[in-house]
Order: C-alpha cells, then sequence, then structure tokens
C-alpha cells in the first residue's frame, strides 16, 4: 500500500479515525438529506460499479450498494479503525457485493476505467495533490463516467464549524480561525480548475445547505467535537482550554442547536457533478 497523504493517515488512523469510527455506530450519523441529494446526483444503476472514496464507516457505500444491487461497490479509505466498522456493518446488513480496500486515493492503482461511478461524502478535501488525485479518479472511471461529491462551501457559511471553534478560542487572543483542509474546495472557481485539469469535464457544483446531526444531545456532541481534529488541535495550543473547560463550551455553545431531532448545525455545502470524457 503507497501512502503520500501520510499526516491524514495518521489523523485518521488515531484518535480522530477512533472518534468517527464510535460515530458511525449512532443511528443518524450524516444528515439524510444531503446524503440523499448525492446518491440521486450520482445518479447509480442496478448494475453498476461504484467508487465510494473516503468512505469512513461505510454509510454512503451500503447506501450505493442497496441501488447497485446487482453491480459491485469499493469503498476506499485510509484509516483502518473505521474501514473496520464499515466491513462489519457491510457484513451485517448482508451485502456480498461490497469490498473495502485500505489505501490512499490519490495514487491507489485503480485498474484503469473500472467505475461507471465515483461518490465521495466529504472524502475528497484531504489530498495534498488534488489535481493528481482527481486524475487518479478520472482514470479509474470508465469513459461517460461520473463522479459526485460532497465538499463544504466557505468556512464562514458553516456553522457548524465556525460556532464552536470561535467559542472555544475565544478571550485567547488567536483572532481569526486558522485554515483548515476540510474547506480546500470551498472555492467554486478553483474548484471547477482543478478538476478541469484533472481531465474532468461537466463540472457543475450546486449549492448544497442542509442541517448536519452531531449527535443526540449536546452531551453526545460534545463528545464528537472534543475528539474533532480542529478541536483537538485547540487543546494542545499552549493556551488552549482543558479538555473540562472545552467541554462546557462546547455544552453551551451547542445547546441552541438541539431538538428533538439531535443536535442539528446548519452546513452549507457544494454537490459537485462531473464526467469523465
Ligand atoms: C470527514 S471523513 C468522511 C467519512 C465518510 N465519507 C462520511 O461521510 O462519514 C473523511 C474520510 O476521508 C478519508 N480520507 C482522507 N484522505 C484520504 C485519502 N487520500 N485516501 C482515502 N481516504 C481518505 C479519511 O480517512 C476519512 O475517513
Amino acid at each position: 500500500m503507497r501512502i503520500v497523504n501520510t499526516d491524514q493517515a495518521e489523523a485518521w488512523n488515531g484518535p480522530e479515525g477512533a472518534n468517527w469510527a464510535e460515530q458511525g455506530d449512532r443511528d443518524d450519523p450524516v444528515n439524510a438529506a444531503l446524503t440523499g441529494a448525492l446518491l440521486a446526483a450520482a445518479g447509480i444503476g442496478p448494475e453498476d460499479h461504484v467508487l465510494d472514496v473516503g468512505c469512513g464507516t461505510g454509510e454512503t457505500t451500503r447506501l450505493a450498494a442497496r441501488l447497485a444491487d446487482r453491480g459491485r461497490v469499493t469503498g476506499i479509505d485510509l484509516s483502518a479503525p473505521m474501514l473496520e466498522q464499515a466491513r462489519a456493518a457491510a457484513s451485517a446488513a448482508g451485502l456480498r457485493h461490497v469490498e473495502f480496500v485500505r489505501s490512499d486515493a490519490q495514487v491507489h492503482p485503480f485498474p484503469d476505467a473500472s467505475f461507471d461511478v465515483a461518490i465521495s461524502q466529504f472524502g475528497i478535501m484531504f489530498f495534498a495533490d488534488p489535481v493528481a488525485a482527481f486524475a487518479n479518479l478520472r482514470s479509474a472511471l470508465r469513459p461517460g463516467g461520473r463522479l459526485a461529491f460532497v465538499c463544504p462551501r466557505d468556512m464562514a457559511d458553516n456553522a457548524w464549524y465556525v460556532a464552536p471553534m470561535s467559542a472555544l478560542r475565544q478571550g485567547r487572543g488567536t483572532g481569526r480561525l486558522p485554515e483548515s483542509a476540510m474547506f480546500s474546495l470551498a472555492d467554486p472557481v478553483r474548484l471547477t480548475h482543478v478538476l478541469g485539469r484533472a481531465g474532468f469535464t461537466d463540472v457543475r457544483p450546486r449549492p448544497l445547505d442542509a442541517p448536519m446531526n452531531f449527535g443526540r444531545d449536546v452531551e453526545q456532541a460534545a463528545d464528537w467535537y472534543l475528539g474533532s481534529g480542529p478541536v483537538m488541535a485547540v487543546l494542545q495550543q499552549e493556551n488552549g482550554p482543558t479538555a473540562k473547560a472545552a467541554r462546557a463550551i462546547l455544552v453551551e455553545t451547542l445547546r441552541p442547536y438541539e431538538g428533538p431531532e439531535g443536535v442539528r448545525i446548519p452546513g452549507a455545502n457544494w454537490l459537485v457533478t462531473a464526467v469523465r470524457p
């Protein structure tokens, strides 16, 4: 297995991956409307061969497998703990036409033109060399094959990130929130340029606004945030809050978003489709 995104591999095989693996145990780990829009845009047919990039614990992989019930679905991810859970869940669901590969999607040697469609839900923003990574995905698709993914728009439009992160940094003289890889494709001009250079055509980013679900209550949501990469980075700073103080700040900040359906915070994303010519 060749890995070039070593920082990402470290993060997703460490506490952050463990945190997401735990989140995968929940009933509604991600927003159903958002996932539904992604799958509809991908237009998966019953015999399609589907690639799920950065599949994590495999929720989208399993949903794609139900659509491609006579096809084949491959989930690729860097994270061993998340893939372990993905494999167990697919097996428990009796989905025999699903496989999971632990590898770096930027450089994985996919057989040429072997997929009809590639999807990704928040798994394609972390590439060190996005043009190379998308070119690799492009050559994994057959001519006419489709790419559909969801990625965040501007950080400032994503309350789920800005509200807790600003609250945690308040009064610590840290100023603006630092850049995060999560928002690396937020600029639609850059995004279109990257996909074009990677050899995709018909690149269409469309806004997709949907609340994101972070847990059934503020306690569970605070736990998730405390294990996330950006919050762990704040805690590790010299002037950062203690975990106990951070938890109290998170609970207070998340409280207004708590409702009967859990802790739901607005998210602003792109739903992007493109075609391998
Ligand atoms: C934000 S999580 C999203 C997981 C899942 N798609 C979901 O919606 O729950 C990002 C995922 O992308 C994976 N990832 C990041 N860079 C990757 C790469 N270069 N190759 C394969 N997977 C990658 C991470 O391991 C992680 O599981």
